[in-house]
């Protein structure tokens, strides 16, 4: 697949056969592309890369190698799940990169949102680099480019994806969903077994829990939105608003208000909801959590998460508010 242009003819893949159709093509595309030869690839465990990294080892097993970075700012048990799925029950050819004191020790007392940004993905291109300098023989790299990121990069939009990677590696592309749609690469996604919790998953920025552990981030308070993140995406599953809302996360400011807990004066950190619904997240308004929910979200964050002591609700669509606070 080599035309970056989406021809008019193309079906549009809506079901498991059109799918089961799809990855037959590509499987003998990327086999006579790529030949005996090894592939690379950077592995977020986010959908789009999980998907080439399951069609790619349907394709050449364990010629394609999977590079993990957890830079730490991860969500709860996604790199955990990340392990489970491609280096266990896929049998992948994994590497699993620790990298969350490299990040977090570069990041200690950098306030400026697109400061931290800037340093989590230059630090990720660096360690991904470093690992593809430690494996010999790839020539090529795949990417989970898809269709919107082609039309994309036109320069609408600046988000700088961590994953992005450096232009002048000297390695051919291997690119096979580069000409569909989010929900034609979900349908594909399934159709090679991936868990739904990892196919209809919620977006997450690249620069992770670092653009909502807001200003400075510290290892405790990091730890605090972790699983204050984790309750309500708990309590989202449990409800059944998880299959509804498009982007829902916890943001946790760097400032501290008094509480009262087991009788003692407690200081801690708010934990703010975000919940919102959009179609192409340029604009975006508030999905309305029934009070119920809320009430069990705010109980169990306040009891259960170290460092909490307030849940607030983010009522702001955007705009004027962006989706994420920094
Ligand atoms: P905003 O905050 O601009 O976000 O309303 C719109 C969508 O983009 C996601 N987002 C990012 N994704 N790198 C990414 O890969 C980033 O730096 C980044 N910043 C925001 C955000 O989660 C939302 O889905």
């Amino acid at each position: 697949m080599n035309s970056n242009v989406r021809p008019d003819t193309m079906e549009r893949i809506t079901t498991k056969e059109l799918a089961e159709k799809f990855i037959a093509e590509q499987v003998a595309e990327v086999r006579a592309q790529v030949g005996d030869k090894k592939v690379l690839l950077a592995l977020s465990g986010g959908v789009d890369s999980s998907v080439v990294a399951a069609l790619l080892i349907k394709a050449i097993g364990k010629q394609l190698v999977c590079v993990h970075v957890n830079h730490g700012l991860m969500r709860k048990g996604e790199s955990e799940q990340v392990i489970e799925v491609f280096g266990k029950e896929l049998d992948a050819n994994l590497i699993y990169i620790d990298a969350t004191d490299r990040f977090l020790d570069l990041l200690k007392d950098v306030a400026e949102p697109e400061k931290k940004r800037k340093i989590i993905g230059g630090e990720f291109i660096k360690v991904f680099d470093e690992e593809a300098a430690k494996l010999e023989g790839i020539d090529f790299l795949a990417q989970g480019t898809i269709y919107p990121d082609i039309l994309e990069s036109d320069g609408v939009k600046a988000h700088h994806n961590v994953g992005g990677l450096p232009e002048d590696m000297e390695m051919e592309l291997v690119e096979p969903v580069k000409l569909l749609y989010k929900d034609e690469v979900r349908v594909v996604g399934s159709a090679l077994g991936l868990p739904d919790e990892m196919v209809y998953r919620q977006p997450f920025p690249g620069p992770g829990l670092g653009v909502r552990c807001l200003g400075a981030i510290t290892r405790d308070r990091l730890h605090a939105l972790r699983e204050a993140d984790a309750i309500l995406r708990e309590e989202f599953d449990n409800c059944g608003l998880a299959g509804k809302v498009w982007q829902y996360f916890i943001a946790v400011p760097d400032f501290k208000s008094v509480g009262v807990r087991n009788d003692k004066r407690y200081e801690g950190w708010p934990a703010i909801i975000r919940a919102v619904n959009t179609t192409d997240a340029m604009t975006a308004t508030i999905e309305e959590i029934p009070y119920e929910v809320l009430h069990k979200i705010t109980n169990r964050i306040t009891a259960e998460v170290e460092g909490i002591n307030r849940v607030l609700l983010d009522l702001t669509p955007k705009p004027v508010g962006t989706i994420e606070w920094e």
